[in-house]
């Protein structure tokens, strides 16, 4: 058979597209791949900033009165070429008058929508190797002010990660130590031990660092803008010197009228509780020894939702119970326990709240309820137990009791809003086994001998005392195997494994 030249060709252009079409296919996969291998984000993204000197950073002021005007002015006298970036949520109202030149930026943070990504993002205008963060109303006196600051970051290079320059001010700026845990939900303030080497700052201050470190944090001018800085550089170790340059103020106090005093301090009020809130801080010690909740309460629902897998939430984000949920459960527990002794109904804590007690006489840091066992005879004792057939009661201190809809048990819970709750599982006595007549799918959920609760002992257990079956070793050994108490694990180690290393 012979081919003609028409057919030759067609059949060249059909082997042709064939590997163009697998190269091809090639390439995208390969693609592909280099793209995936890349979605880890990479530090080199961050701009590197070259040229020495400092940048002004001017982020916290307020619209209806401010000096930033004056502020800017103040270093542009100092040196006409002084790089100055005025960095705001939304366009200021009324507008900023600031002086038309090359040096100096408004910044406006709130994306737009016809706008190029760059605009919004503050680290794209530095071009400096240290930045100064500006609070409104410093004066300079001297362009020495600025130069020593950057002199004595270098002399103390290593050591510290930012200086500080106190502005002077009605009161003295104070040196504190903070103690971060993300995983506890809490910022603990105290008064740092040393007058120079601090962890956090109290007051205003001019606060000098590295460029590549400010805009290397997750988010680098929240507001307010020294809470947010302090809590991400105390988690990364870092500390800041207290200098012996000072800055004054034009303007003391800053506001003009009370009025206006009060409008700043309900807008610091509603940005501190708005940071609290995205960096899941629920409860802040104060230096002054006064607590701060940001947390749950009665008058709204609990801080995680329903938990799957025996995991909840939290622990995914690598964090225990809030501290609100854990003294929301202790309250709860201990008003029900309260109740049942009173009423003549026998209880005991049961599975991981017995674990809880017997580990370290408390709740376990990672729990989301309390379980407690009682007679089930002993029911009509309890008004609230027998009453609570015929549908929920919300008893005279809010708290809510109700029959399971899962199961024949009890659960008391916080609130009618917060369901943080206390699980009453009722046992009877059958031949020497405590047993019940519908179980769950727990490995703890399971018959054992009467003779653990006779008689209940005592045991201390989130600052009360409750009680607990007698021989609560071998009763915790054989509901969760041996070893329990010494070995702690999360509730679903097939889901979220307890890293032991931290
Ligand atoms: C940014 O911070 C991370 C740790 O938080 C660090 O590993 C990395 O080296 C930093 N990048 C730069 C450019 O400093």
């Amino acid at each position: 058979m012979r081919i003609t030249f028409c057919q030759g060709v067609l059949a060249l252009a059909i082997v042709i597209n064939l590997l163009i079409l697998y190269y091809v296919s090639r390439l995208q996969q390969r693609m592909l791949h280099r793209h995936r291998d890349h979605v880890q984000p990479s530090s080199r993204l961050l701009p590197v900033p070259q040229r020495p000197g400092v940048t002004i950073i001017i982020r916290e002021f307020e619209d209806f009165e401010n000096y930033v005007p004056d502020v800017v002015q103040s270093f542009l006298k100092q040196k006409p070429e002084q790089p100055v970036m005025v960095a705001a949520d939304t366009l200021p109202y009324p507008p900023l008058v600031l002086l038309d030149a090359p040096n100096v930026q408004l910044v406006i943070l709130k994306p737009a929508p016809d706008q190029p990504a760059h605009v919004c993002r503050p680290e794209m205008y530095v071009k400096t190797e240290y930045v100064a963060l500006v609070p409104d109303g410093v004066k300079v006196d001297s362009t020495r002010q600025l130069d020593r600051m950057l002199e004595e970051f270098k002399a103390n290079q290593g050591r510290v990660q930012m200086v500080a320059a106190p502005v002077q001010s009605l009161a003295p700026l104070q040196c504190l130590n903070l103690k971060v845990s993300l995983r506890k939900w809490t910022a603990e303030y105290s008064i740092a031990p040393s007058t120079r080497l601090c962890t956090a700052l109290k007051g205003d201050a001019v606060i000098l660092l590295r460029t590549k470190d400010l805009f290397n944090l997750s988010t680098p001018l929240a507001k307010p803008l020294l809470t947010s800085l302090f809590i991400q550089t105390s988690l990364r170790d870092w500390t800041v010197r207290i200098l012996d340059v000072s800055f004054s103020s034009a303007h003391q106090p800053l506001l003009s009228s009370s009025h206006n005093q009060w409008k700043a301090e309900n807008r610091a009020k509603a940005s501190r509780l708005q940071l609290f809130r995205d960096f899941g801080i629920k409860r802040v010690l104060l230096e002054d020894g006064k607590q701060q909740w940001f947390g749950c309460s009665k008058d709204t629902p609990r801080c995680f939702g329903t938990v799957h897998d025996d995991t909840p939430e939290y622990l995914y984000q690598n964090r225990w119970t809030p501290p609100c949920c854990l003294q929301a459960l202790r309250e709860t527990a201990k008003y029900v326990i309260n109740i049942l002794e009173t009423s003549g109904v026998r209880y005991w804590l049961e599975g991981g709240t017995l674990l809880g007690a017997a580990r370290h006489q408390d709740i376990i840091p990672w729990d989301y309820d309390v379980d407690l066992g009682i007679y089930l005879e002993d029911i009509p004792n309890c008004d609230l137990l027998r009453n609570v057939e015929s549908g929920s009661i919300v008893d005279e201190k809010g708290f809510v009791w109700e029959k399971a809809i899962e199961g024949d048990f009890y659960r008391v819970q916080y609130s009618e809003h917060n369901h943080l709750h206390v699980d009453l599982w009722p046992f009877y006595p059958k031949n020497g086994l405590m047993t019940k007549d519908t179980w769950m799918d727990h490995r703890q959920d399971m018959e054992f001998p009467e003779h653990f609760l006779k008689p209940l002992l005592p045991l201390p257990f989130a600052g009360f005392t409750a009680l607990a079956p007698n021989n609560y070793r071998s009763f915790l050994e054989l509901k969760f195997g041996a070893g329990v108490i010494e070995n702690p694990e999360y509730p679903n180690p097939a889901r979220k494994k307890l890293d032991k290393g931290k």
